[in-house]
């Protein structure tokens, strides 16, 4: 459920025309709806709320929308951040996310990174290798600290999404093959500056199955009652993110919070410790749109080519991933063609979709690409020199531009000549 609806034939984020924003801010632009990610972070928060051993810990996953505006109006919430970098974790700390919220994720934490984890106090670290028990328990001994830590267990279980987000899988860079975690925890808790009190697993994002899931939680409990009975003493479970999100109307939609909450229930039935949760593409996929103005249509030899001014820079999921996302006319049509949908950018891959059926847009014509919210913005670059785009966040009848367009001059500014030329 979103709040882009249409109102009199024009798509509005709430109370708010895009088409007046288009007018106003330009194009491209990526447009959040408050309500929207505020709805998807209550109803999982309270759909997992009575799971494990006192109030879960749902940690965002910063990853997938770390705009300051985003991370604000979850932290109001309630909600934890997962970091992956030193930037993600300055990002939370400044969206008032406290740090005792924070956990810090990442299969290559420097050790920069991992000072400045310990300097702002955050909850927990995920430690993915034995090697980073030992690089952090040093980086802590040299502060006089002494961390929490988590083991993040490779789980070996196939995720059954696609195969750059699948993270799962026993041939993953990702976390500790789970049978090396008694000897891992073992090594973890001689360190006098480490507190070993946790395991974690994702085995992959945008999942529809929930099987996998399933098998890698019940893993996470076995272990931790092994663990237990060896002595060690675990305060808290870290079950991941991953839930998929609708891509496509015409599709059935992939299990809901409640589905995914009762399996959980089910998996971790007597568990006497805390579960944390890591939702990012759940929470905000569906509250984004990339809107973006057809600059002219086209024929190829057998193609209806339309060429939009947003391109693979600004969202890249349908280059990288082949992924789907639903693009709509801003003012709805009746018209229907098959088009294929381009940007300008000078590779066969800046295409949105391809032989699409679709409204019939032309020269002018708004289009919002449809669940944008989760790794859009976050993962555009500035290829072929194009400004990154500006973001917008949208409140009842109320907006702001929460990032903006960066400037050409701006970009240039950062380069220099060589001293020689
Ligand atoms: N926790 C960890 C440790 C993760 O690596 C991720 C995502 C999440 C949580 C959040 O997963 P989510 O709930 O959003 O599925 N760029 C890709 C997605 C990459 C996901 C990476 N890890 C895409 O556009 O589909």
């Amino acid at each position: 459920m979103d709040h882009f609806q249409f109102k009199d034939g024009v798509m509005h984020a709430e109370g708010v025309s895009l088409e007046m924003l288009a007018a106003t801010v330009g194009t491209p632009f990526y447009c959040y709806s408050s309500a929207t990610m505020e709805r998807h972070f209550t109803v999982f928060r309270d759909a997992v709320a009575g799971l494990g051993n006192g109030a879960p810990l749902v940690a965002f996953a910063v990853k997938a929308n770390p705009n300051l505006a985003v991370l604000a109006t979850l932290a109001r919430l309630g909600a934890g951040a997962d970091v992956v970098s030193g930037g993600e974790l300055a990002r939370a700390l400044a969206a008032g996310v406290p740090a005792n919220r924070i956990v810090f994720s990442g299969v290559g934490k420097t050790r920069a990174e991992l000072a400045a984890g310990i300097e702002a106090g955050i909850l927990q670290f995920n430690v993915e290798s034995e090697a980073e028990i030992d690089m952090l328990a040093e980086v802590a001994a040299a502060k006089g600290a002494t961390v929490e830590i988590a083991i993040r267990i490779n789980p070996a279980v196939d995720p059954k999404t696609h195969g750059k987000i699948s993270t799962g899988g026993a041939d993953a860079k990702f976390g500790i093959p789970w049978e090396r975690l008694p000897a891992a925890f073992s090594q973890a808790a001689a360190h006098p500056n480490l507190r070993p009190v946790g395991l974690a697993a994702h085995i992959g994002s945008q999942l529809t199955d929930l099987g996998p899931v399933e098998d890698a939680i019940r893993k996470l409990g076995d272990l931790a009652r092994q663990l237990e009975a060896l002595g060690h003493s675990i305060k808290r479970v870290d079950v991941g993110g991953g839930l998929g999100v609708p891509y496509r109307r015409d599709q059935p939609a992939p299990p809901s919070p409640a589905d995914y909450a009762a399996m959980v229930a089910r998996a971790t039935e007597g568990w006497p410790w805390q579960l944390m949760f890591e939702p990012g593409r759940m929470i905000v996929g569906n509250a984004g749109v990339l809107v973006s103005e057809v600059i002219l249509t086209k024929e190829g030899a057998s193609k209806h080519f339309v060429v939009v001014d947003a391109a693979m820079n600004d969202l890249l999921r349908p280059s990288l991933y082949g992924a789907w996302h639903d693009i709509l006319a801003v003012r709805a049509k009746d018209a229907r063609t098959v088009a294929t949908v381009v940007g300008p950018i000078c590779e066969t891959g800046d295409t949105f979709a391809d032989d699409r059926k679709m409204e019939d847009v032309r020269i002018g014509d708004l289009v919002a690409f449809m669940t944008a919210g989760a790794y859009g913005a976050t993962m555009a670059s500035t290829y072929n020199s194009r400004p990154l785009v500006p973001e917008v966040m949208v409140k009842g009848d109320e907006w702001a531009i929460v990032s903006q367009r960066n400037q050409p001059a701006a970009m240039l500014a950062l380069d220099a000549k060589a001293p020689w030329l």
